[in-house]
């Protein structure tokens, strides 16, 4: 991997309490590197924030549509990466909103606290004519570009890694099949193990043919580090996918292998499929929404190695990154 300048100053990160925001935030902490975690103010995640006090973090709290609150968190920093986003929209949390006015708000409020670069995260895909979701972190893109404030942008394809993302909700999809529903629903899950070895089936929607090509979270943690040091890398927006493509269907396989389980798959008819997640938009926490149902549908997938090259990354493989995920994670804490 490629050697890189010691990150300086403060970094503000917002999202701490995330999926992805917990890793870098450790990854910081653990380097030596002071931290400003910028912490939803309606955050139900109490163990997260005892978590980022324990890290030594300094914790500020800001809205990302609070153009004062933010100012302030970022006052004294040296550096932001901004991760907050939403991939279901909720009442007063839209795409529009967090998605685009949100990073808009981000960059403006970086900008007059004097801070030195940006480092967001999009997501594979984000362009002007793609799905919502992914529409919405294109526009998001646009206002860090509008922003002022010198940028690297990070498009990373499904992150897989310890403590959430695709692997934990992939391995609980395969763990207890159909019976995922009432899990989400609220039914106690032992028995629901139980069902699911008797009829091990996982349902897929048509074919599963649609693919991706997930990255292992420590290789989005060394292109983050890097992003925050390297000035030969400003002002672009770099994909990172991992080094295997796979079918969603091998994706699961994946998964069952390394739960140690077996699983058939049960194709329903595309038809079918659409006709379902719709009716999925009734329950208060459904296993997948519209939006995330067509994002799901589109090939996400990478042109060629420019990040590779440039971030100098031998990229974990899909099997490697999965077994962490799901058996490792815990060991590192
Ligand atoms: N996970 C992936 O596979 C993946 C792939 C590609 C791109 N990305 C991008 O990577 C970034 C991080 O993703 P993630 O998976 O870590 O997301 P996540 O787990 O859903 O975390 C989102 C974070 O945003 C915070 N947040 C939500 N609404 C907020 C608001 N109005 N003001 C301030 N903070 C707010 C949340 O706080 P609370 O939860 O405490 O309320 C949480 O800390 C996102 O930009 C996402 O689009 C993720």
């Amino acid at each position: 991997m490629a050697t890189a300048a010691p990150v300086q100053g403060l970094v503000a990160v917002t999202g701490p309490t995330g999926f992805i925001g917990s890793h870098v935030v450790k990854t910081l902490r653990r380097a030596g590197i002071a931290v400003r975690a910028v912490v939803h103010p309606q955050s139900k995640k109490a163990d997260q924030l005892t978590e980022l006090r324990a890290l030594g973090c300094d914790i500020a709290s800001a809205d990302v549509g609070d153009l004062g609150a933010l100012e302030r968190a970022f006052n004294g920093c040296a550096s932001v990466v901004h991760l907050v986003a939403v991939i279901r929209e909720r009442l007063g949390a839209t795409f529009d909103l967090i998605n685009r006015r949100g990073a808009a708000e981000v960059a403006a409020a970086a900008r007059t606290a004097g801070v030195g670069r940006l480092v967001h995260l999009s997501a594979l895909g984000a362009g002007p004519q793609a799905p919502r979701y992914l529409r919405s972190k294109w526009a998001g893109e646009e206002a860090i570009r509008r922003g002022g404030v010198p940028y690297v942008i990070l498009r990373p394809s499904f992150v897989i890694g310890p403590g959430g993302g695709a692997a934990t909700q992939l391995a609980d999809v395969v763990r207890l099949g159909p019976w995922y529903l009432f899990h989400l629903l609220g039914a106690p899950r032992r028995p629901l193990v139980a069902l699911a070895a008797v009829m091990p089936v996982v349902p897929v929607f048509g074919s599963g043919q649609y693919r991706s090509m997930p990255v292992d979270v420590r290789d989005l943690l060394e292109v983050v580090r890097q992003a925050l040091t390297r000035h030969d890398i400003l002002g672009e927006a770099y994909d990172l996918c991992g080094p295997d493509v796979l079918t969603y269907e091998a994706l699961l396989d994946e998964v069952a292998r390394a739960l140690g389980v077996r699983r058939w798959k049960a194709h329903m008819p595309m038809g079918l499929s659409r006709a379902l997640v719709r009716e999925f938009r009734y329950l208060p926490n459904p296993p997948i929404t519209q939006d995330e149902f067509e994002a799901l549908l589109v090939d996400n997938v990478c042109q060629g190695t420019r990040s590779v090259q440039v971030f100098s990354l031998r990229l974990t493989p899909v099997r490697e990154a999965i077994r962490h995920a799901l058996h490792e994670g815990v060991r590192d804490g």
